[in-house]
């Protein structure tokens, strides 16, 4: 039997439509459960996503008090403190300004000194929360979510990875130097996403035209492996025009 399971996907009308529309799809997921767990992404795309949905927690639109959230990814070697670790991106960009509980906020630690216990806790603690509800993804530039990076396998779970040097470069414009990138990182696995119950993928900009065609329309492959979520039962890519620019839709 073929898997005919198709994604929904959501071109918006620019950069901002598309954070609404994803910001959206969150906000009706705690709507119709305020004790929701969410998967969370860091990354340029996302930021607009956090605004709103700290706006609408000022506003009295959005509680967090009852969320559990789970983050895909932390660099190997950098602390809460530093202003490059996933940690401090999330306390910066949503957490400090949400009345989450920061204990229900979990993002793999990038110190951890027993880094294969540390993953098979944060997997267990995914499990022990009920799973995740909403998996928010962004896209590298070579296709990867989270850090899996291309050649992951499908049932990867949460595990310490190498960067590739195209990731390197790309994230070294948050970095003084390239040098100073982290060369490793902890994330979840492809498996591990996978088993959320929606994922979002949100994508913008031009850069990312070709991967998010190739994930949507090429083969499912681990040489792309945004392409591993096809047949995934409630996927939705929310795209802005540019990076939908590739599609055949
Ligand atoms: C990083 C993160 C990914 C993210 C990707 C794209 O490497 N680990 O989770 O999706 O970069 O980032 P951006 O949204 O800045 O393009």
């Amino acid at each position: 039997m073929t898997n005919t399971t198709q994604p929904t996907i959501v071109v918006a009308t620019d950069k901002d439509h598309a954070a609404r529309c994803t910001a959206d799809l969150i906000h009706e997921t705690v709507r119709e459960n305020p004790s929701s767990v969410l998967g969370l992404a860091t990354g340029g795309t996302p930021v607009g996503v956090y605004r709103l949905m700290v706006e609408r927690f000022q506003a009295g639109e959005l509680d967090f008090s009852k969320v559990t959230t789970f983050n895909l990814d932390e660099y190997v070697g950098l602390g809460p403190e530093h202003d490059q670790s996933y940690r401090y991106f999330m306390q910066q960009q949503l957490f400090d300004h949400v009345n989450v509980v920061q204990e229900s906020t979990y993002v793999p630690n990038g110190l951890a000194s027993n880094i294969e216990k540390h993953v098979a806790e944060y997997e267990e603690q995914i499990l022990q929360a009920g799973g995740i509800d909403l998996q928010l993804l962004g896209i590298g530039n070579n296709g990867h979510i989270a850090f899996n990076e291309p050649g992951s396998p499908i049932d990867s779970r949460t595990r310490l990875v190498d960067l590739t040097e195209d990731t390197i470069e790309a994230n070294s414009r948050f970095f003084e130097s390239a040098a100073e990138v982290p060369r490793h990182a902890i994330t979840m696995g492809i498996g591990t996403i996978l088993e959320a119950r929606r994922i979002v993928l949100m994508a913008t900009g031009k850069s990312k035209a070709k991967v998010v065609q190739s994930a949507i329309e090429g083969p499912a492959d681990p040489s792309n492996p945004a392409s591993l979520l096809q047949g995934h039962a409630r996927l939705t890519f929310v795209l802005d025009p540019e990076s939908a620019s590739e599609l055949s839709l």
